[in-house]
């Protein structure tokens, strides 16, 4: 059967930061593709595929059973990680929602501090919240790119639990680790700054923050 990822997609590149081999649970999965894409090719043995919506779950298994996943990819009607035991996944993804609802996500459950974990997090708004609360919390993001989808620009990341804290700034949590070298980072960071220099309007206070910013993207 056909690859139902667009391949240089938002989803793409989250898949493309799953491990090889690991179970992976698929939170706010909605019509299922990640997982079938990633079982279908054999990426990964198993997954679960998860949503808090009994809609878009009815909507997941449909296309499993049109992909004859349904051995592999189990659904499951989850808040968040609420139903999620620790021992059933290796690698998370939460994509596709506002940067918020991804922290507070992560944030309701002890168990993401394990660092065997990997988070793969797609934020759809307000990454700098995210990144903010992964760096306080002892979370080291491990791999940023920076992805253009349907005329939009979105970064998604890949972090997991080492326990070592660090402060965090606008500037940084904006910037995250993005490789600025990277032509698709610094596109994705002038959309940025085109916002922060809108915010600058309303408080002047963020004037130094934009100017940092810029003079790193050039
Ligand atoms: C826009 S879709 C994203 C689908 C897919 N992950 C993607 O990135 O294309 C967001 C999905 O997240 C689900 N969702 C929202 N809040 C959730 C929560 N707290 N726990 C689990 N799923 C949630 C919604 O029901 C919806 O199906």
């Amino acid at each position: 059967m056909k690859h139902i990822l667009k391949p240089d997609g938002r989803l793409s590149l989250c898949a493309d930061m799953t491990r090889k081999g690991s179970r992976l649970a698929d939170i706010g999965t909605d019509h299922g593709y990640l997982p079938i894409e990633l079982c279908q090719s054999g990426r990964i043995p198993s997954a679960l595929a998860c949503d808090i919506n009994p809609l878009p779950l009815r909507s997941a298994e449909e296309n499993i059973a049109r992909y004859r996943l349904s051995d592999k990819i189990h659904t499951r009607l989850s808040d968040g990680l609420k139903k999620i035991a620790p021992d059933e996944a290796d690698d998370i993804v939460i994509a596709g929602m506002g940067g918020e609802l991804i922290r507070d996500i992560l944030s309701a459950e002890e168990w993401v501090k394990d660092g065997s974990k990997l988070f793969i997090l797609q934020p759809m708004t307000h990454h700098t919240d995210l990144i903010e609360w992964l760096y306080k919390n002892g979370f080291d993001i491990v791999r940023q790119a920076a992805v253009a989808d349907a005329g939009r620009l979105y970064t998604a990341l890949a972090a997991r639990y080492t326990g070592e804290i660090k402060d965090c700034d606008l500037l940084t949590a904006t910037v995250g680790a993005l490789d600025i070298s990277e032509p698709r980072s610094r596109e994705f960071l002038r959309s940025c700054l085109n916002n922060l220099n809108n915010r600058c309007k309303g408080d002047p206070s963020l004037k130094p923050v934009a100017d940092k910013l810029e003079e790193m993207i050039g």
